[in-house]
């Protein structure tokens, strides 16, 4: 990368391994503009071992280069770490956080067992306050610096939930659940009133907060909606511009009910395209059980898929077909749909992604999907899922510094025994000709370990905008 802006006098200058996706060929509509494979151009991760990155006073990305700047005035050393872009996740649910982990059921009881109760409880602003707080701290925590959530159904709980989200310094999108059949009668909202309440809240939160909010346009799933909703929300996302995030072919018994719920319906993404609801700003979790015309339709409409490994598995809803999605041009992102998911934590929904696509391989013979291509569907990826691409997802000129800071370290099966840093481990470990770090192992080495055994204190630092949000010491 070169520099292409003037280096401010205060330039702020980070040292460390950078991990930088590249991948620029992906055309609007999803498809590979230049020919090349999808899965080759993901993997394209630029190395920066060691890298030094600096960051104008506006936040913004001024260089990444391979030599200190020669007016480098004060360098903060990340030393051992790795350096990555902020993760997007671009599907979860803020108010499920506090029961992840719990529960062993298929979507639909699980639903009715867990999610609806919890969810209920945020019609106490102090308890819809304090949740919130916790969930976007934790999402710092775990690098995430960009999040697309669920609220609840009620409205003064998802403007908490934006406040919280603007104190936090985080990117969120997030949105008020629409549901008005199917579901306890206290979630079912009027629909005329839920879209005015939605309505309300674009016109406060959309782009708020310096930009960093957006209001996400949420109708909860088919199942729970009616038609006139969905052609409702579909309306309101289309007067105001607004991003839409839904759920679609999770579950086998999720489909028969949709099927039997829209009968005229060709399928279950015909029941969402029949709403007016796809387009290039909608994003579908799960899809999981598509068959060959709805994959087409939604490649047709540009619509993104948030792919949650991590919650296909725990809610035994089945094995998505990444490696077939990317290769057919579809957009794909991460998610961790807590508390489908059972983590926040994006490094660990992508161990889950990789293996997933690693029981595809054996199962069908399908590509895996590796690290560097793991971190570019966790970080560009996600970025071009929400539109923000121009401005976050790696660490090109003029992008936002939104960067996490990783110790990889600590995923090392002989730390702390062997060494405590890495130069003490390579003393104690053979070094391996041709290769830079002390221990022997190459940055997209290290990235590949520190995704298939990420440690829960991972993420040393987060930061937004060349602003530290989160650090691990306080
Ligand atoms: N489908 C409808 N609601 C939900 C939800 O809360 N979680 C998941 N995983 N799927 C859903
Ligand atoms: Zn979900």
């Amino acid at each position: 990368m070169t520099l292409l802006r003037d280096r401010a006098p205060d330039a702020r200058v980070f040292k460390g391994t950078f991990l930088s996706p590249r991948g620029s060929t992906h055309s609007e509509a999803g498809g590979s503009a230049s020919g090349v494979s999808r899965l080759r151009t993901l993997a394209d991760v630029e190395v920066f071992d060691p890298g030094w990155l600096s960051v104008g006073p506006d936040g913004r990305i001024l260089a990444l280069a391979r030599e200190c700047p020669k007016d480098a005035r004060h360098v903060v050393d990340f030393g051992d770490a790795l350096v990555m872009p902020g993760f997007v996740d671009t599907h979860t649910h803020l108010p499920q956080y506090a029961f992840t982990g719990l529960g062993d059921l298929p979507l639909l009881p699980w639903l009715e067992t867990y999610t609806f109760p919890h969810e209920r409880a945020f019609c106490d602003p102090t308890l819809a306050r304090a949740r919130a707080r916790h969930f976007f701290q934790a999402c710092l925590a775990m690098g995430t610096t960009t999040v697309m959530a669920y609220g609840t159904h009620h409205e003064e709980a998802v403007h908490i939930a934006f406040e919280e989200a603007r104190a936090s310094g985080i990117r969120a999108g997030i949105g008020l659940v629409l549901m008005d059949s199917h579901v306890p009668a206290d979630f079912a909202t009027e629909s005329g009133k839920s879209l005015l309440a939605a309505d309300r809240l674009a016109a406060c939160w959309d782009r708020a907060g310096n930009g960093r909010l957006r209001f996400v346009v949420t109708p909860r799933f088919a199942v729970s909606c009616t038609q006139g909703l969905m052609e409702g929300a579909a309306d309101l996302a289309q007067r105001r511009g607004l991003l839409v995030q839904t759920h679609l072919a999770e579950n086998k018994d999720e489909i028969a009910l949709v099927r039997e719920l829209f009968p005229k319906a060709k399928s279950y993404t015909d029941v969402y395209d029949s709403c007016g609801l796809l387009g290039k700003n909608t994003l579908l979790a799960h899809c999981v059980h598509l068959g060959a015309d709805e994959r087409a339709l939604l490649q047709e409409r540009g619509c993104v898929v948030a792919h949650c490994a991590s919650s296909n598995t725990f809610l035994s809803s089945g094995l998505m077909p990444l490696s077939r999605f990317l290769e057919e041009g579809m957009r794909v992102s991460l998610g961790t749909d807590v508390a489908g998911g059972t983590s926040l934590s994006m490094l660990a929904e992508m161990k889950a992604v990789g293996d997933a696509a690693r029981l595809r391989k054996a199962l069908y013979g399908e590509e895996p999907v590796k690290a560097p291509s793991l971190l570019s569907l966790a970080t560009l990826e996600g970025a071009r899922a929400v539109g923000l691409d121009r401005h976050i997802g790696n660490f090109a000129v003029g992008k936002a510094a939104d960067f996490v800071v990783v110790d990889d370290l600590l995923s090392h099966p002989l730390y702390p025994r062997l060494g405590r840093n890495r130069q003490e481990l390579g003393q104690q470990l053979e070094q391996r000709q041709g290769q830079t770090l002390a221990t022997g192992e190459s940055a997209l080495e290290r990235l590949s370990r520190v995704i298939s055994r990420p440690h829960p204190d991972a993420v040393r630092e987060t930061w937004i905008e060349g602003t530290k949000v989160f650090s691990r010491k306080g």
